[in-house]
């Protein structure tokens, strides 16, 4: 089973950026947690960053002959991009939402994703574990289906 990961702008900058929110992990760290979880599940991850909405939605059209489905934080875009919304929609397999702060208990404006409205859900609020526990629910679909 290949897992397709994409995180999007300003992740690149964890464990220095708002520490207060997203604590000190860096995105290495969480994709070290995220691989060692895929390995006990037997899962190969294809990881990407990129600050750009196009690259996130070339990515997704890309997976779809070769992965079982993605991992998505679109980060602020989750927030506004009908465009990755749509990408959520055309593709054939899953797409779990990621999130490692819980965005329904921050400001307003985070509090609707319009990108979640096209994911198969949506975990938010556990740091890195936000990962984790998405990837084992991507597994659950797919053993249910
Ligand atoms: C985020 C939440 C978004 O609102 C924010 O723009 C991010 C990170 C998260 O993982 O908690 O960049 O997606």
């Amino acid at each position: 089973m290949n897992v397709l990961v994409i995180h999007g702008p300003n992740l690149n900058l964890l464990g220095s950026r708002e520490l207060s929110v997203y604590g000190p992990a860096t995105l290495e760290d969480v994709d070290r947690v995220l691989r060692a979880e895929a390995q006990s599940l037997g899962i190969d991850l294809e990881i990407h960053q990129t600050a750009r909405e196009g690259e996130i939605i070339e990515l997704l059209h890309a997976g779809a002959d070769r992965v079982a489905g993605a991992l998505v934080n679109p980060a602020a875009y989750s927030h506004t991009s009908r465009a990755i919304a749509d990408a959520f929609r055309a593709v054939p397999y899953p797409v779990v939402e990621v999130h490692l702060s819980n965005i329904h208990a921050r400001e307003e404006w985070r509090r609707t994703s319009v990108t979640a409205e096209a994911a198969r859900g949506i975990v938010a609020g556990f740091g890195p574990g936000s990962y984790v526990a998405a990837l084992r629910a991507l597994v659950k679909v797919g053993e249910d289906t």
